[in-house]
């Protein structure tokens, strides 16, 4: 075995790596709860898949046990996380059916735990977000993308939006003036909790739908579904080829920014 381990966070649509030589289902204890993954070898490398709604999307966003998921793939020592996310699009340039490797957010949510670093189990601490995704998985996703002639977006502003309804078209039209591209409802905290725990993140976000108030038609749930099914093939494809490509070691400041976290408070 390589020694290396990648966790996928799948998002809706995204419940199954088929990939996976002896899959095997794995449970984690952390403190903030206990996290079930699927777990097997691909290319020689430990890969753990954790679908983040549930195999059957029985979570919604906001009730996402966000903490024990990162506590879990800390535990394990993940080289790298990739995740997916299913979003609506702000952008003509990001039409649905492309895929976008975001390099910002701006969280738009109100009442989930957004940090590890409370000042009682853990520190107070203040990390930097200058960068919010790993530049090396970042660049390992858009390398390996273009190797499959895949045609990537390389940046886009993610909305994280508190859910689980869909947005206005005033909201919508607010989130273009500030600068967001895309919207969707899980990438915060999850990013956030990454980088406190030190882990390498970064995120495939799928626009299923032009955003409310674009597009010309009601937004449906089935409708976001449907265009992740006709994505997966191509995504499952990406995503294999990324683990593969995912380096031992990085150079970015990720696993620095963990130097807080603590396993014993
Ligand atoms: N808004 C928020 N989340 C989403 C959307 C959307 O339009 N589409 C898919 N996830």
């Amino acid at each position: 075995m390589s020694g290396i381990r990648v966790a996928i966070i799948g998002g809706t649509g995204v419940y199954n790596q088929a990939l996976l030589e002896g899959e095997k289902e794995v449970t984690i204890d952390t403190r903030y709860g206990t996290v079930a993954m699927r777990a097997g070898i691909y290319k020689n490398r430990e890969v753990f898949f954790l679908p983040r709604h549930g195999e059957k999307h029985s979570v919604p966003p906001h009730m996402i046990n966000y903490k024990a998921n990162i506590a879990a793939l800390k535990k394990i020592n993940v080289n790298a996380i990739l995740s997916t996310a299913a979003v609506g699009t702000l952008r003509r340039n990001m039409p649905p059916g492309s895929k976008v490797v975001i390099d910002q957010f701006i969280d738009f949510t109100r009442q989930r735990p957004l940090t590890f670093y409370e000042g009682e189990k853990m520190p107070v601490v203040h990390i930097d977000l200058s960068e919010p995704y790993c530049f090396e998985v970042r660049k390992t996703i858009l390398e390996t993308g273009q190797a499959l002639d895949l045609n990537l977006v390389d940046g886009g502003c993610y909305v994280c939006t508190e859910g689980p309804r869909f947005e206005t078209p005033s909201e919508i039209r607010m989130m273009e003036q500030w600068g967001g591209d895309l919207v969707g409802m899980t990438n915060v905290p999850e990013v956030i909790m990454a980088r406190e725990a030190g882990l390498c993140y970064a995120t495939i976000a799928l626009p299923t739908n032009y955003a409310a108030g674009i597009s010309l038609t009601p937004l449906k749930h089935e409708e976001v579904l449907e265009e992740m099914d006709r994505g997966k093939p191509e995504l499952d494809k990406l995503i294999a080829a990324c683990v593969e490509n995912i380096k031992p070691e990085h150079s970015c400041g990720c696993k620095e920014a963990g130097k807080y976290w603590s396993e014993e408070s």
